[in-house]
């Protein structure tokens, strides 16, 4: 459940009509809803009730500080991929103890920004990564906690640019490597192996995938406690579908309650999380205004003030993303529209074949727009990135100023 409802004939964010946010911070803009992001995280904290966790906000999915900060008050770790992602979330007030860093292909540098800060872990991904992980730790006289991503080899069943734990993807390692490579982790002298990671994919829609994959891991916890490795913590990964039309995926309780309940024999193993689209997806939403109406013969196209370059899931995914008028022309007919954006490319749609009654000037909102919206923008087509807004209750604060047009160029010099 999120709180964009409709109100008196118009849509509401929170408590603050969107029309009114519109005039007062401009379009293309993002709107997120504090009492959203906080109702998604506190599902994951309920459901997980009193078994030792830690659910930790994966930051690609939207790093704006003051997501991030809204986040932190409410104790949430978080699971980061760069020293960029985990500047902001120092930047932010968040814990670096709560901190898992993942990725394929950590820089030294970043390995020891993190050590540095005292991070909760390492999801190391590859055999080479946790020699170069052991080389810094020691060039800095310290221990690296590490935990190995495995590849348990399961179909999340989800788009392919966006499933990771199937063998021919780049991600983690062979679950049956993995007793080998834990071996290694153990017998290097400043690491510290205290966990096993795998992610799936992203955008799951069925609990099945999720409970196989546990299953799998589980059953190498037993293997590496018998070659005498003891793991303190399971990290379950992300992604845990939203409904974007009409998925039906399991409810983040009931996602996280049946995995609590799959290691409730197991108290002495710390269950992690790592959901980032299930937190921030439906708490977001892309407003935009319609700038020309274009009937055509075969096709009518509402061009509207965002574009691919602020919202490129469907150009990319081919994303399905409700388009919702905020005040609907409730007595006018409708027409179906392609929703095109400004930029000189065929594949800049928000959505197709939409049933709309518009008119030049009407503003639309992009649901399910607060996860993989902002943080995949660019200034393709110099232009640039839209402002970003976070209401609670009556309040309605900027949170990112619209970039203006000298910042396009900062950074860029003339030949002398
Ligand atoms: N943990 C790891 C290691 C990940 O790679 C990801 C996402 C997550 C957690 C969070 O997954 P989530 O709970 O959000 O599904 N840009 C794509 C999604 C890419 C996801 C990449 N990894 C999209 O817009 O659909």
């Amino acid at each position: 459940m999120d709180h964009f409802n409709y109100q008196d004939g118009q849509l509401f964010a929170e408590q603050n009509p969107v029309t009114d946010l519109a005039s007062r911070f401009g379009t293309p803009l993002y709107v997120y809803s504090r009492a959203t992001i906080e109702r998604h995280f506190q599902a994951f904290e309920t459901a997980a009730g009193d078994h030792p966790h830690l659910v930790c906000y994966a930051v690609k999915a939207n790093s704006n500080i003051a997501v991030l900060n809204v986040l932190a008050r409410l104790g949430a770790g978080f699971d980061i991929v760069s020293a960029g992602e985990l500047a902001r979330v120092v930047q932010a007030g968040g814990d670096p103890s709560k901190v898992v860093f993942s990725g394929v292909a950590k820089t030294e540098q970043e390995m020891a920004y993190a050590l540095e800060l005292g991070i909760h872990c390492f999801n190391v991904e590859s055999s080479q990564e946790l020699d170069r992980l052991n080389h810094v730790a020691e060039s800095m006289g310290v221990r690296a906690p590490v935990s190995i991503r495995v590849n348990p080899d399961v179909d999340a069943k989800t788009h392919p640019y966006i499933s990771t734990g199937l063998k021919q993807n780049k991600f983690g390692i062979a679950i049956e490597q993995a007793p080998e490579i834990y071996q290694k982790a153990a017998s290097l002298s400043h690491l510290n192996v205290v966990g096993v990671d795998c992610h799936i994919g992203s955008q799951l829609t069925e609990l099945s995938p999720f409970i196989d994959a546990l299953d799998r891991v589980l059953t190498l916890v037993d293997k590496l406690a018998e070659q005498g490795i003891e793991i303190r913590h399971l990290d379950v990964g992300g992604g845990l579908g939203v409904t974007y039309d009409d998925e039906t995926p399991p409810h983040p309780e009931v996602y996280a309650k049946a995995l609590r309940e799959r290691v409730a024999d197991r108290p002495e193993l710390t269950l992690l999380f790592e959901p980032g689209r299930a937190i921030m997806a439906n708490a977001g939403l892309l407003l935009t205004k319609v700038e020309f109406i274009k009937p055509g013969d075969e096709k009518n196209f509402a061009i509207v003030d965002a574009a691919m370059n602020d919202l490129i899931r469907p150009a990319l995914y081919s994303a399905w993303q409700a388009i919702v008028p905020v005040v609907p022309r409730l007595d006018e007919p409708e027409a179906v529209y392609d929703i095109v954006g400004p930029i000189c490319e065929t594949g800049d749609f928000l959505g197709k074949d939409r049933a709309l009654a518009l008119q030049p000037g009407d503003l639309l909102a992009v649901r399910s727009a607060g996860a993989y919206g902002f943080t995949m923008s660019s200034n393709y087509n110099s232009r640039p990135r839209a402002a970003e807004v976070m209401v609670d209750g009556e309040q309605a604060h900027l949170i990112r100023a619209r970039e203006t047009q000298a910042s396009l160029w900062q950074g860029e010099a003339l030949l002398p």
